[in-house]
């Protein structure tokens, strides 16, 4: 309550609840306000690479932090992870393919995906037991995963609560925080359970833990995640900072350094600091031991971040890109604990039918009035559901943009061929389902799932 009372002189301060169901209304703000830069799909590789999906062209995938480190990994054929999770509640939906589009079309640029069964999560935040956390993500969530195209040879599922190294990482990240950040970042209550507040601990830790030699060693990290995780990634990125052995930056009074964060071994430090610099070209070198400083005379702004890039590479290194959400069916945020905003990819026929016949629309009030007026196609989850999943070819796209706002589309006939393609989407995806529960165990490297 208090919170509305103030919201005029609020405005500036936004405070992402990823736990909340509320839809996104200003996603400018939350760049200016969060530092996220704009994405800009252009910069993903031509031919002969393939051509990144839809999603990226159509402004769905809007930001990125970071990004560079891993076009930088695509150019240069190095190795690079990219990383995601899932929280086993509920069914698997639209929204979550989204992620699994991205991971797939950065798997062919080269990139090995890991992708974590937040069942800790689920228990903390939403009360599922881990046995039904299990069940849950192997049966609505890995198996799509599986159907929808990813494959062992580059994809590797794990369990939060089966794997030690990441449990060991979340205990000794969550050292690196303390309780006054944690609630700036989330504004929890008195009724949060401790559980509930060391989950974003295990998130860093899942993102943070492929650094660690046993499961790749140091590579950059793609993060493909809702902007709703954005307070996540904020803090790993801090305590991946404050684990780091050096900071590399510009100083206040404009000089360029890398500079010793510890106290031990700091002239050995700089020595090896030296050397990754010399190596990309650098010459104007000068060690300070006393300021435990290596400074770069002659470093230009735009190779800082690969310097540093370089002199993490054996600490953690990890980039992110950030999607909007894909409105449900019925106005709210698609989330599987409320069928009718989803459509789930284990729908049956029937069910995804009646859903998008009852999905809200930018219709207008009458049928006059939308000829004369045309559809509002901006306001429509029928049409984000062409625009993110099932009409991929930009044309027709636009066909269907025109005949909306000009009044020539009616959205019962819109809806009609919306259902057409949900349903043939899913009679082909729920045929691959069905040999994917034989090959689930080969995702799995830890020998217990
Ligand atoms: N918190 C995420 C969600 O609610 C799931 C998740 C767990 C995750 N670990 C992750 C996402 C690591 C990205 C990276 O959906
Ligand atoms: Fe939405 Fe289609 Fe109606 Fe336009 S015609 S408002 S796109 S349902």
């Amino acid at each position: 309550m208090a919170e509305e009372d103030n919201r005029e002189e609020k405005e500036e301060e936004i405070i992402i609840n990823p736990w909340s169901s509320k839809q996104f209304a200003d996603y400018g703000r939350l760049m200016e306000q969060f530092g996220i830069m704009q994405f800009d799909f252009r910069k993903l590789p031509g031919p002969p690479s393939p051509q990144p999906p839809a999603i990226f062209r159509r402004g769905i995938i809007f930001g990125q932090r970071g990004f560079s480190s891993i076009l930088r990994a695509i150019e240069k054929k190095r190795p690079f992870v990219i990383l995601t999770g899932l929280a086993p509640s509920g069914k698997m939906h639209l929204g979550h393919k989204m992620v699994i589009d991205q991971v797939k079309y950065f798997q062919a640029l080269g990139g090995r995906a890991v992708i974590a069964v937040a069942d800790f999560e689920a228990l903390a935040a939403r009360d599922v037991p881990l046995e039904d956390g299990k069940r849950i993500a192997i049966e609505e969530y890995l198996i799509n995963y599986i159907a929808l195209g990813l494959e062992p040879e580059n994809t590797e599922f794990y369990f939060q609560s089966s794997r030690d190294a990441v449990k060991d990482f979340a205990y000794i990240a969550s050292s690196r925080v303390n309780l006054g950040q944690m609630l700036a970042l989330y504004g929890f209550e008195q009724s949060t359970s401790i559980a509930h507040i060391f989950t974003p601990l295990v998130q860093v830790a899942d993102i943070l833990h492929v650094q660690l030699k046993q499961y790749g060693g140091p590579a950059p990290t793609l993060v493909p995640v809702g902007v709703d995780q954005d307070p996540h990634i904020r803090l790993t990125r801090d305590i991946a900072q404050a684990l780091r052995i050096f900071s590399v930056i510009k100083t206040k009074d404009n000089r360029y350094g890398a500079f010793v964060r510890i106290e031990e071994n700091v002239e050995a430090w700089l020595d090896r600091a030296e050397a990754v610099a010399a190596k990309l070209g650098f010459s104007k070198l000068k060690k300070v031991p006393k300021y435990k400083a290596l400074y770069i005379e002659d470093m230009v702004e735009e190779k800082l971040e690969e310097l540093d890039e370089e002199i993490a590479r054996m600490e953690a290194a990890n980039g992110e890109s950030f999607h909007r959400f894909i409105t449900g069916l019925t106005g709210e945020k698609m989330s599987s604990s409320r069928p009718a905003t989803s459509i789930f990819l284990t729908d049956t026929a029937e069910e995804a039918k009646k859903k998008i016949m009852a999905s809200k629309t930018g219709g207008r009030e009458s049928i006059e009035m939308q000829r004369k007026l045309g559809g509002e196609y901006q306001k429509c989850p029928v049409y984000e559901l062409f625009v993110y999943h099932f009409v991929p070819d930009d044309e027709e796209l636009n066909r269907i943009t025109v005949s909306c706002s000009e009044g020539k589309r009616l959205c019962g006939e819109c809806k009609k061929e919306a259902c057409s393609l949900a349903l043939e989407f899913l009679k082909n995806h729920q045929e691959k389902r069905k040999n994917a529960p034989a090959r689930l165990q080969q995702y799995f490297r830890d020998n217990r799932t």
